[in-house]
């Protein structure tokens, strides 16, 4: 085994600089060694949408994208699904290791101390007209949180960030839930503690006063593996912005806001909501080939499909698939259902999507499952951020813990135009 460092010869001078190596990386601010003169900047690298730069160093989700390998603190997201509920996963993240059975409960209680919302955040949602999409109500509703929680403020200070934690967790399924009741037009029921997180969330979507009334146990399970298969995904767009707000040290409210944000587009957390609108675009099996034939003539995407990490099959659409069939035998199945099988089957076999290694992500099934339970299209996306929200604050914590962190400030490389003077307008 040689050393752990590496040679670089600068042709433009000749000269040879030898750059330490750790974990497998270069340190980018090594490279500012490399200079042609003293008054030289040095050398940067460049690297549009951070395709190989690490940002941090990470305990929390490791992924391998050629083997389909997901685990939060080394534990396989196939035998969380299996044997773990959402908010011990959630604590598995956020506290590192699997709870005892006192601190789970001891977890969960401070979950479910945390459910209500404040008048003004009730207040909030309803002057929002009814038609608002529910992400547009989720960013607005969690920095206000912030003016509501001003202590939040003190970053530094870990008792005051657990606080927030707790707030958050409990809180975000009630926004979701009075999102909701505002959007269908009735009124708003308050969380009920005795119920597990997910079968609280459905309660307070679904009551409606029946005598009878319980919650299907079957689809609480469903969107509880759901949420644990969101719960977190490393560095990724809504992650990193969470990370990167966050490192001017501001409240976790603003910087989860955006990382809502970020989630939302239709390349990231959007995408659940853009494949059953793709399904139903396509309409049925026999229009798949033709569909399939559009996308790969660059007429669109296989909304669903394709991973920057993922260069197999996304380890969470393998379960969501399971899961999918286990909610179709307590309801009715989804006629989309046939159309998403078929179009994986075809892509599976194409050679487009075989050698650019396009494989179902975790969006693809998702939908299906959340029509399924009854949600509409709008909810998707705040039903991934629901248990992402652990997923970024566990690595909001990670980064204000590190020391190596500082404000995040990228590089440019300017290629405007060099100093020029001001005209005037009539000059022109
Ligand atoms: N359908 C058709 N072609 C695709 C797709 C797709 N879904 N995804 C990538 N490609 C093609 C792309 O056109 C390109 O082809 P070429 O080399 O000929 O130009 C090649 O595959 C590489 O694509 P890329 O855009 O460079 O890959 P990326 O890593 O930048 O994008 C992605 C990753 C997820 C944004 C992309 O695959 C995509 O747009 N997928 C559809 C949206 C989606 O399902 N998003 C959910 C992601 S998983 C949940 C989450 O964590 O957010």
């Amino acid at each position: 085994m040689g050393k752990d460092t590496l040679t670089v010869t600068d042709n433009r001078t000749g000269k040879t600089y030898e750059l330490p190596i750790a974990d497998n990386t270069i340190r980018a601010v090594d490279l500012r060694k490399i200079k042609t003169s003293e008054e030289d900047f040095g050398l940067m690298s460049y690297d549009p949408a951070y395709m190989n730069t690490a940002e941090c160093k990470s305990t929390i989700t490791f992924i391998d994208g050629d083997k389909g390998i997901l685990e939060y603190r080394g534990y396989p997201i196939e035998q969380l699904a299996e044997k773990s509920t959402y908010l011990e996963t959630a604590y598995l993240l956020i506290y590192g290791d699997l709870p005892t059975k006192e601190r789970l409960d001891w977890w969960a209680n401070r979950i479910s101390r945390h459910t209500f919302i404040h008048n003004n955040q009730v207040e909030l949602i309803q002057a929002f007209r009814h038609d608002a999409h529910p992400m547009g109500i989720l960013i607005s509703a969690l920095s206000a949180m912030s003016t509501l929680f001003p202590e939040a403020k003190e970053v530094e200070n870990a008792e005051v960030r657990e606080k927030q934690i707790w707030r958050i967790l409990g809180q975000i399924p009630t926004l979701a839930a009075f999102a909701y009741r505002h959007r269908i037009g009735r009124p708003f029921n308050y969380p009920d503690n005795s119920l597990s997180y997910t079968a609280n969330l459905l309660y307070m979507m679904d009551y409606m006063n029946q005598r009878d009334y319980a919650v299907n146990p079957v689809l609480a399970k469903a969107l509880d593996v759901l949420f644990i298969l969101h719960a977190d995904h490393e560095q990724n767009c809504s992650t990193a912005t969470m990370r990167g707000v966050g490192s001017s040290r501001v409240d976790p409210y603003s910087a989860l806001s955006a990382a809502v944000a970020a989630l939302y587009g239709p390349l990231h957390g959007g995408a659940n909501e853009a494949v059953i609108y793709m399904l139903q675009h396509i309409g049925n099996v026999k229009n798949v080939p033709s569909f399939i034939e559009r996308v790969k003539k660059g007429e669109g995407r296989l909304m669903g499909f394709g991973h920057r990490v993922y260069k197999n099959y996304d380890p969470r659409a393998k379960i969501i698939r399971k899961v999918a069939y286990e909610v179709f035998e307590a309801t009715e199945a989804n006629p989309l259902l046939e159309i998403a099988v078929e179009l994986e089957r075809i892509a599976l076999q194409d050679d487009y999507f075989i050698s650019r290694k396009l494989y179902p992500n975790v969006d693809f099934y998702s939908g299906l499952i959340y029509q399924a339970l009854g949600f509409p299209i709008e909810y998707f996306s705040f039903l991934f951020a629901i248990p992402r929200a652990a997923g970024w604050l566990t690595q909001w914590v990670e980064m204000l813990n590190d020391d190596e962190q500082k404000i995040m400030r990228p590089r440019q490389i300017y290629l405007g135009h060099t100093k020029r003077d001001y005209m005037p307008i009539d000059d022109r």
